[in-house]
């Protein structure tokens, strides 16, 4: 019935921005904003939405459009369309099955989708269930070499082939939204979250383990004295780059860049790819917004 339920109510969403209101009306507000939200101000996460938003298409007139065939290949890789699905964290924290149902849709529209560090499904499992699809991992190095390495041994034991390596988050984005909400990584059962969770149907108290699958055993955010004290690399350098070349046997592609400058240091040091990006403006507001710096469509 629950399931019927929300069946319908996908069905019925005509647009992102539909499933947007139904994910903010259904979805714990803590949740709701770790994904929504943005870093600071979100003056980045507000520029990247008037910047799509001035995408313009100019229609070329009178051409048979009859058939239209809108692949391309993605590193050797037929895809179609064009597109490739990023990493997001924490999935669970929405819809139980996470990203288990995101590599499920990825293999139906056989698209490539790179599963989180912070995912809360293991390459394993993903691999399991979505067998033969073009998973790639994303790495976000940790302080702790030997878990990293341990890391990518699993994820190509399970068939990945491609490694995103994720590099604009040296420190964590100051999310004022999660600040204000409480929200802490991984989410815990505070008084808050489950009055909120009681009100708004969903997610919080029907999957509290929303340990990264990837990472387990590892402590993601430690309070001491107040601050956190993050796993994640802030020592990382392009010197880094150069050893997951050596160590990781598929391809590499770098993630979260936003000059030439870096571009061409990463591609020196071995990445087949790069990815321009700020992170959704969910680290350093005020980063560059993607799609300003492309050349015209
Ligand atoms: C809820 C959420 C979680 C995310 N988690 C990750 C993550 O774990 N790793 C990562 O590299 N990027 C993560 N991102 C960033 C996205 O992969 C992507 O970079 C962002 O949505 C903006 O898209 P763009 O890079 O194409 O501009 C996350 C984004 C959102 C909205």
């Amino acid at each position: 019935m629950l399931l019927d339920g929300r069946r319908r109510r996908a069905a019925a969403a005509a647009s992102v921005e539909d499933l947007r209101r139904i994910a903010r009306r259904r979805t714990p507000r803590a949740v709701f904003d770790y994904v929504d939200g943005g870093a600071e101000r979100e003056v980045s996460l507000r520029r990247s939405r008037e910047a799509f938003d001035r995408v313009e298409f100019r229609p070329s007139v009178l051409r048979d459009v009859s058939a239209i065939d809108i692949s391309t290949t993605v590193l050797g890789a037929s895809t179609r369309p064009p597109l490739v699905l990023g990493p997001t964290g924490f999935t669970r924290m929405l819809h139980h099955e996470g990203e288990i149902a995101v590599g499920r849709a990825a293999r139906r529209a056989r698209l490539p989708y790179a599963l989180s560090t912070m995912g809360t499904t293991s390459p394993e499992d993903l691999a399991a269930t979505a067998p033969g699809a073009d998973h790639w991992f994303q790495l976000y190095l940790w302080r702790d070499r030997d878990r990293t390495h341990e890391l990518i041994n699993r994820a190509r034991a399970a068939g990945f082939g491609t490694l995103v390596l994720t590099v604009d988050t040296p420190v964590p984005g100051a999310r004022l939204r999660d600040v204000r909400n409480g929200m802490t990584i991984p989410p815990t059962l505070t008084l808050r979250t489950f009055l909120d969770g009681a009100v708004r149907p969903l997610v919080v108290v029907q999957h509290a383990d929303h340990t990264p699958a990837g990472v387990r055993g590892v402590v993601l955010v430690r309070r001491h004295r107040g601050r956190a004290r993050q796993p994640l690399d802030p020592s990382a350098t392009v010197r880094d780059v150069r050893w997951l070349r050596e160590t990781w046997p598929g391809k590499l592609i770098v993630k979260g860049l936003a000059s030439v400058e870096d571009a061409l240091s990463v591609v020196n040091a071995g990445a087949v790819a790069v990815v321009l990006s700020n992170h959704g403006g969910r680290q350093l507001d005020r980063a560059p917004t993607p799609s300003s710096s492309c050349p015209p469509w």
